[in-house]
């Protein structure tokens, strides 16, 4: 049974400081790299789902049991979180759908209101003992659906009040990283004084890094070397990133520079193979750039590799 909960990644990683990575999937190949690359490196993965990724696979209860079902085969822990949910209802309907963690994304209200509405959730979701990740300061940038202007760090003392009359699980927080990237001319700076106040402030919590991809201009250059016109955005670099783990960071979502390989690669495979058709040779050459992406991520960023509590 290598399927766990999320409170329990969460809790082993705060204990042993260090962070597990969350790869949003859409697809059987995306869950495929992300799972099969952290058995690679035996190292525990969350796997998340977005509301873009919940209407891309149409059946999200019968995608989570799929991925599920096949996740007890992989010697390695998962555990299977929902990606900001933007209102209560869509943070219910995850609960009731079989997560075992759901992130509520109530960052763009009033404080007040986003302790009510969070308040609401973890409500929801404690007969099922979900794990239910608050947000609190603003980050910049498109996460799913959501643009948000600019940033708003999470001021440290508002985040104990915010936890303590909340009960969320985990939190969310805003120090320099931006969702996708937003147009700088070097890396972002990560703001190591102010999560290290949020920790101080809130020890053995855990808290959550959103917007941990850097995308390196490499991997822009590569997607656009075939064919592609993505823009050069900045993020925080890697090397910042895995300084997080020391902080009191337990959990680090991580996106574009997986979904950058992805399409390297398909790209790729498409112009040396301008005769083939069959959906499953580019779509295994993309499965395979996530995956060595994500091999990555666990080896050099999140450093958690043979941190699986699994035998097998
Ligand atoms: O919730 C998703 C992550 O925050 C993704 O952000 O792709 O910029 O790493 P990222
Ligand atoms: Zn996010």
């Amino acid at each position: 049974m290598s399927v766990v909960k999320m409170k329990e990644i969460l809790h082993r990683a705060v204990d042993e400081d260090y962070f597990v990575p969350a790869f949003n999937v859409c697809n059987l190949e995306s869950f495929r790299a992300v799972v099969e690359g952290a058995s690679e490196t035996s190292s525990p993965v969350i796997v998340q789902l977005s509301m873009g990724g919940r209407r891309h696979v149409g059946n999200p209860s019968a995608f989570l049991k799929y991925m599920m079902d096949y996740a007890d085969s992989i010697p390695v822990p998962v555990a299977f979180n929902h990606d900001h949910c933007p209102d209560v209802d869509s943070a219910i309907e995850a609960i009731a759908i079989g997560f075992s963690g759901v992130m509520f994304d109530g960052s763009h209200l009033p404080f007040e209101e986003n302790v009510r509405q969070t308040r609401l959730v973890v409500e929801a979701g404690m007969e099922k003992g979900v794990a239910i990740e608050a947000e609190l300061g603003r980050i910049p940038g498109f996460e799913d659906l959501v643009f948000s202007g600019h940033a708003e760090y999470t001021d440290p003392l508002m985040a104990v009040e915010f936890v303590n009359r909340t009960g969320c699980s985990s939190l969310a927080v805003s120090v320099g990283t931006s969702h996708g990237g937003v147009e700088s001319p070097d890396y972002l700076s990560l703001d190591f004084d102010q999560l290290k106040a949020i920790h101080e402030a809130l020890p053995g919590f855990p808290l959550v890094l959103h917007g941990a991809a850097s995308l390196p201009p490499h991997l822009v250059d590569d997607v656009n070397s075939v064919g592609g016109k993505v823009p050069y955005l900045r993020n925080c670099s890697e090397e910042a990133i895995s300084k997080c783990g020391s902080l009191g960071v337990c959990k680090a979502n991580m996106d574009v520079d997986n979904f950058l390989c992805f399409t390297r690669e398909v790209r790729k495979c498409l112009i040396e193979n301008p005769e083939k058709y069959d959906p499953r040779v580019y779509m295994k050459r993309g499965m395979d750039g996530f995956r060595a992406e994500v091999e990555h991520k666990i080896r050099s960023v999140a450093k958690s590799v043979s941190r699986s509590w699994i035998e097998g």
